[in-house]
């Protein structure tokens, strides 16, 4: 009897450590060393010209890969167009006229063919992008594990319930974070992405006319352009110091009460993520090197490997 309760429990942990395995056991920082040396530099130069376009063009990708990451893991699925016969993500609430640098993902992908054709993912272009607008904001740097593979379909519901949004509380945040394997500071340092970019009024209107955790000249700063009517496109950054700069601002606004939108106050608002907060507003360091390891945890979330999906030709449409 004992020993068969031992062999159970061996034959379940082993099971256990083999799935765990499984779920990023493809990935490695050296996928394309042979198949594709430059990819790394393409990326750069693609995303470096783009963000000498337009700063924001950084904060608008790094965002991209997170609203990625969320929909069945991080196959490149949010950059499928919407056609006739297929349904997207696109057009779901998160990202219907908000998601955005869909171009500079189309203009790195054509250059990387060119060099490299049919071999790289745009899953793997995108999380390269990500890592590369957030370095040159000024953020930390991080080695991206590759060998993602695209996927053949997307999930507009998957992408309206799964990804977070501007007016839930803590603990819904941390339960979408904990239903993808990321740790309530994981959610936390994750959200300091906010240190750059811009939200539209209607993201932030409620916060700043109702709420009353909000610094009374900050919500008075933010509604002279965002009336209670109106304007619902109109942008605030949604780091009020250094929007364009990838540093730990973002947390000491927070504590002073100057997050923009209702979600990020969450995270310091008399509960279980103040201390952590209050860390990364004095501590930027510790802030960039957590940051760095969080990024590499969500783009490790259920990865297509192996002779899964596939390697799309054009990121909008499936080969
Ligand atoms: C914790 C839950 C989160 C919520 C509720 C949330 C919500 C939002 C909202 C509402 C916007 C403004 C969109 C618009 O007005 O068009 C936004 C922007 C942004 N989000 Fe988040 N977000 C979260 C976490 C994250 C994470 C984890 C990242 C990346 C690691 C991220 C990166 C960004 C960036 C960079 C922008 C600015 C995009 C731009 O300027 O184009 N967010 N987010």
């Amino acid at each position: 009897m004992a020993s068969t309760t031992t062999t159970q429990l061996f034959l379940t942990l082993s099971l256990l450590s083999l799935l765990a395995y499984s779920a990023h056991a493809q990935l490695s920082t050296n996928f394309y060393a042979n198949t594709c040396p430059n990819l790394p530099t393409i990326v750069r130069n693609g995303m470096r010209q783009a963000v000498n376009r337009e700063r924001r063009l950084g904060a608008s990708i790094l965002r991209l890969f997170f609203h990625d990451c969320f929909v069945n893991g991080c196959d490149a699925s949010i950059l499928l167009d919407d056609t006739a016969t297929f349904t997207g993500e696109k057009n779901a609430a998160p990202n219907r006229n908000s998601a955005r640098g869909f171009e500079v993902i189309d203009s790195i992908k054509s250059q990387v063919e060119a060099s490299c054709n049919a071999t790289v993912s745009c899953a793997d272009i995108l999380a390269l992008a990500a890592r590369d607008g957030v370095v040159l904001l000024g953020g930390p740097t991080w080695n991206v594990p590759l060998g993602r593979r695209d996927a053949r379909t997307a999930s507009q519901s998957g992408a309206n319930s799964q990804i977070p949004g501007p007016s839930e509380n803590l603990s819904s945040l941390i339960s979408k974070f904990a239903a993808k394997g990321l740790s309530a500071r994981d959610m936390t340092v994750l959200s300091g992405a906010h240190t750059i970019g811009q939200a539209q009024c209607r993201t932030f209107r409620n916060r700043i006319y109702n709420d009353t955790n909000i610094d009374a000249n900050f919500a008075a700063t933010r509604r002279a352009n965002c009336p209670a009517t109106g304007g619902d496109a109109n942008l605030a950054p949604l780091d009020i110091q250094t929007p364009a700069r990838f540093d730990n601002n973002y947390y000491g606004n927070l504590v002073a009460r100057r997050g923009l939108l209702h979600s990020d106050q969450e995270l310091f608002n008399g509960g279980s993520q103040d201390s952590l907060v209050r860390s990364y507003s004095t501590d930027g360091t510790s802030f960039a090197r957590d940051f760095s390891a969080a990024m590499v945890r969500m783009g490790n979330i259920s990865p297509l490997t192996g002779t899964n999906g596939e390697i799309r030709l054009n990121c909008r449409r499936v080969n």
